[in-house]
């Protein structure tokens, strides 16, 4: 029982997920996503502030949302997942770059995993660069923000709650484990945790840029894809109708980090929502190959970033997600999730880099 005592059951009963929730586990820990609660331990900072709104070419808010281990057809057969499909496009041909968890997450802000094979305590030197660094120079807000992460951009490997379970890890927060990022207090206070989600969206202070990671268990990583679509029911959902959070400007990608299965390809199910989609696109699929580092090239191409110089650059690998492409005229490789030339992406350990040769 997660439940902090001052929300009681009776209340969660009525709302329209209990019946999702009831079958897998599932408990809200508060009220609603924009409610403060015990369970996401630190209490919120004080509220972010943020640089006035630089206009992107396509959208002017990117929200990705990671979840854990699971393969493509295992989403697919969710009806929540299904009904999220129908107010977005969904990414039939995306895929992890790596296993095991960390070197994705790397990967998604840094445009490289740096030969990383395990999901061990990293910190990455001062002079590797990000997606932040491109984001400072232009002056574009960003934040992330980590549920059950006790303190603004804590450190530890992971946190137990008081209830003795283990729901944050550092592995699945990308920007803490640059020090580029990490060890410059302004930029630490950006990484954040659930009670500053709900207070930042509630004085509707979100930034352009935001990366969420949902616990453990609601990311499916310790439980199933039934629970973390009892959380996406409790948590996202709301929030698609909240414009402190999807405006008609925003951009939201749903991901997985890797597919469950080593053996058969890292085929992610993946879907594109937000304000910014086209009542003509919703509903449909776009069949393009993109990965995880595609989340970068985007960006780029959006606001005219410039880049890494890592894999955000490979041509290979990182194709513009084409809701922007087809705006920005970028040329894409024209490969697709079943293209048979596709490189491999669910090799792990022999691919030399800084952290790992
Ligand atoms: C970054 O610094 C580390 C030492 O902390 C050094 O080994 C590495 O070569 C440097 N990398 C770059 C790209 O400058
Ligand atoms: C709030 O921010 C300050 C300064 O960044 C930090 O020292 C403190 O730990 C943060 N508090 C919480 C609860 O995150
Ligand atoms: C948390 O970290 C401790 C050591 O710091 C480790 O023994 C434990 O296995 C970790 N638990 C999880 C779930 O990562
Ligand atoms: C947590 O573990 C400690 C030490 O094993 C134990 O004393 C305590 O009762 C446990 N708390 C809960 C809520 O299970
Ligand atoms: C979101 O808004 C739509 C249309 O107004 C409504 O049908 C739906 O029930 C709302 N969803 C939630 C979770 O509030
Ligand atoms: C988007 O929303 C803003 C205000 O929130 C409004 O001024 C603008 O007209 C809207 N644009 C479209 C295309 O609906
Ligand atoms: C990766 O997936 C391919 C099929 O797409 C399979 O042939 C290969 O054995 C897998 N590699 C590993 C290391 O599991
Ligand atoms: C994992 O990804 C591969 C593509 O590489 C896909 O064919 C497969 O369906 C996925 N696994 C499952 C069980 O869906
Ligand atoms: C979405 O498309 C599928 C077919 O791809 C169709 O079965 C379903 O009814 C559509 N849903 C909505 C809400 O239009
Ligand atoms: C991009 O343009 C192509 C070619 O016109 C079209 O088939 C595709 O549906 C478009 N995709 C998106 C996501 O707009
Ligand atoms: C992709 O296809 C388009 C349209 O057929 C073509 O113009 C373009 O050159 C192709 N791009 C590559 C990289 O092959
Ligand atoms: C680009 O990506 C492909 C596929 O992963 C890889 O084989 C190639 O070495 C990469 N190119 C560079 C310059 O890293």
């Amino acid at each position: 029982m997660i439940v902090p005592s001052i929300f009681a059951l009776a209340a969660f009963a009525k709302t329209a997920s209990a019946a999702a929730a009831a079958s897998t586990g599932f408990t809200a820990p508060a009220p609603a996503p924009t409610s403060e609660s015990p369970f996401y331990v630190g209490p919120a900072n004080n509220t972010i502030t943020n640089t006035p709104i630089v206009p992107g070419k396509v959208f002017d808010r990117f929200i990705q949302i990671w979840l854990e281990n699971t393969d493509f057809d295992s989403a697919a057969s969710q009806p929540v997942f299904q009904s999220l499909a129908a107010e977005g496009i969904t990414l039939t041909g995306y895929y992890g770059v790596t296993h095991p968890s960390e070197p994705n997450y790397l990967a998604a802000v840094g445009g490289d995993f740096f030969g990383l094979a395990e999901d061990s305590l990293e910190y990455i030197p001062t002079n590797m660069s990000t997606v932040v660094d491109l984001l400072d120079q232009k002056n574009i807000s960003w934040a992330t923000y980590q549920e059950n992460m006790p303190t603004d951009a804590y450190e530890g490997y992971n946190f137990t709650n008081s209830d003795n379970y283990t729901y944050y890890v550092r592995k699945h927060n990308p920007l803490v484990i640059y020090e580029s990022v990490a060890n410059i207090s302004t930029r630490a206070a950006r990484i954040r945790n659930f009670n500053d989600f709900a207070v930042d969206v509630g004085n509707d202070s979100l930034s352009q840029w935001i990366f969420i990671t949902p616990n453990l268990r609601d990311d499916g990583h310790d439980t199933t894809v039934g629970y973390a679509a009892s959380w996406l029911t409790y948590w996202l959902l709301p929030l698609l109708n909240d414009t402190s959070f999807n405006t008609n400007s925003t951009l939201i990608l749903l991901t997985f980090d890797e597919n469950e299965t080593y053996t058969i390809g890292n085929n992610v199910f993946s879907i594109l929502l937000g304000g910014v989609i086209p009542a003509a696109m919703k509903n449909t699929t776009d069949p393009t190959f993109y990965t995880h580092y595609s989340t970068l090239s985007t960006v780029e191409n959006n606001w005219d970033l410039g880049n890494l110089g890592r894999q955000d650059t490979n041509k290979t690998v990182a194709n513009v997600f084409e809701i922007v492409a087809n705006i920005t005229s970028y040329q894409n490789n024209n490969l697709t999730g079943s293209s048979a030339s596709l490189p491999q992406l669910n090799i792990t350990g022999t691919i030399p880099g800084t952290v790992e040769p």
